[in-house]
């Protein structure tokens, strides 16, 4: 497995990641058996956060660990509440006893303490090496969220201190007022083969401010896979609820992995799952690729990706191949949903532009 430093700072991470989110779809001991599987194979790195399955994704990596601390760098996060009134819903969720509750942004002072004590006490350990602020906070002032990070880095409890899904303006905020002792060290985003906007604004961002970048749902939840090659195998609920996977927009990108990625694959003895990871470790910017896995099988795969070797042009031409994927958010929708969906993004346009003067 190869290492690399994150960003400017001196914490090292290994390039493929191990992401917890996971679904419930398996038990706890397979779950540990796939963490165990994942350090063994050099995927020392591991991404969670508190909102996973409501702590219970903390717990069970808490366990998983307990006897490896030493070999691992845990990333996880704070500034999403499941348990308060405060701050603006993020998305709305239906409880075990079909309660409706809210999940909801709050980056406040208190909160961020709150978060790490909780997860510290979750996870049993007496340090987070990357604590990341889950979502920006537009009710908090960040020189406040990440002052008291600070304060929790000075005291020891995290080591260092990252952002995710902040827009360019919103890093080079954070980047500007953070702690000079303890500055900005990643931007966790969502960045694959289909999903490049990252390009546009946080990428320069990233080189400009020298900040590393950690890519999530590198593999689209199973759009970007061999799978796809194999349709009768995607059967689950939130394949079904993933555009990627609405039979117009399927055939877009089966398209493409099978022209285009399987014969590279084939070229380098690797999968087509394996050439996608491949393909964001080899861009400059991407210190890490945050991975999901449902298997043992799948953890081992995606740690022997990040010695897959591509050629430049490979590279190049698997990008290139994927700007002519056109997915339509909306396929398969009814036109109501479809209204609805123009109609909204129309609003959300005119209040950035509003915002902006
Ligand atoms: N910061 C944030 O806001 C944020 C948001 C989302 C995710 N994340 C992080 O990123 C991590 C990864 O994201 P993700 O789980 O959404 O997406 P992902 O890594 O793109 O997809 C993971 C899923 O793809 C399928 N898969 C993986 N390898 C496969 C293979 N070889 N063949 C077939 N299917 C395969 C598995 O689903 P099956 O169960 O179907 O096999 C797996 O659960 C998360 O665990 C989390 O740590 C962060």
């Amino acid at each position: 497995m190869k290492r690399t430093r994150l960003g400017q700072s001196d914490l090292e991470i290994s390039r493929i990641l191990y992401g917890s989110m996971g679904r419930r779809t398996s038990s706890e001991a397979d779950r540990i058996r796939s963490i165990h599987a994942a350090i063994d194979a050099g995927t020392t790195s591991i991404d969670t956060a508190p909102l996973y399955d409501f702590g219970e994704v903390e717990k069970v990596l808490g366990k998983a660990i307990r006897d490896r601390r030493e070999r691992v760098e845990i990333l996880s996060k704070v500034g999403l509440r499941w348990d308060g009134n405060h701050g603006d819903t993020l998305f709305e969720f239906e409880d075990e006893s079909g309660t409706r509750r809210a999940v909801r942004r709050d980056s406040r002072p208190v909160a961020i303490r709150k978060d790490v004590e909780e997860s510290l006490g979750r996870l049993g350990t007496d340090r987070i090496d990357l604590c990341q602020i889950h979502h920006p906070d537009p009710r908090v002032p960040i020189e406040e969220s990440l002052g008291e990070l600070g304060r929790l880095a000075e005291e020891g409890k995290i080591l260092h201190l990252g952002v995710s899904n902040f827009s360019g303006r919103e890093l080079d905020a954070a980047v500007a007022r953070a702690p000079s002792s303890h500055p900005v060290a990643s931007d966790q985003l969502h960045y694959s083969l289909l999903s490049r906007g990252a390009e546009r604004d946080i990428v320069p961002l990233s080189r400009r401010h020298g900040f590393g970048l950690l890519a999530y749902t590198p593999l689209e939840a199973g759009a970007l896979t061999d799978s796809m090659l194999t349709p009768d195998r995607l059967d689950s609920v939130t394949r079904e609820r993933s555009t990627h996977f609405r039979p117009k927009n399927a055939a877009a990108i089966r398209s493409v992995l099978s022209e285009k990625v399987a014969p590279i694959a084939a070229r380098h003895a690797a999968s087509v799952t394996q050439v996608c990871l491949a393909w964001l470790l080899h861009q400059e910017h991407v210190d890490g690729v945050i991975v999901g896995a449902s298997s043992v099988e799948q953890v081992i795969a995606h740690a022997a990706a990040s010695d897959l070797a591509l050629e430049p042009g490979e590279v190049e031409s698997i990008g290139q191949a994927f700007t002519s994927v056109d997915i339509d958010p909306m396929a398969g929708q009814d036109w109501r949903t479809r209204a609805d969906h123009f109609v909204t993004r129309a609003r959300r346009r005119l209040g950035r532009i509003l915002r902006r003067r």
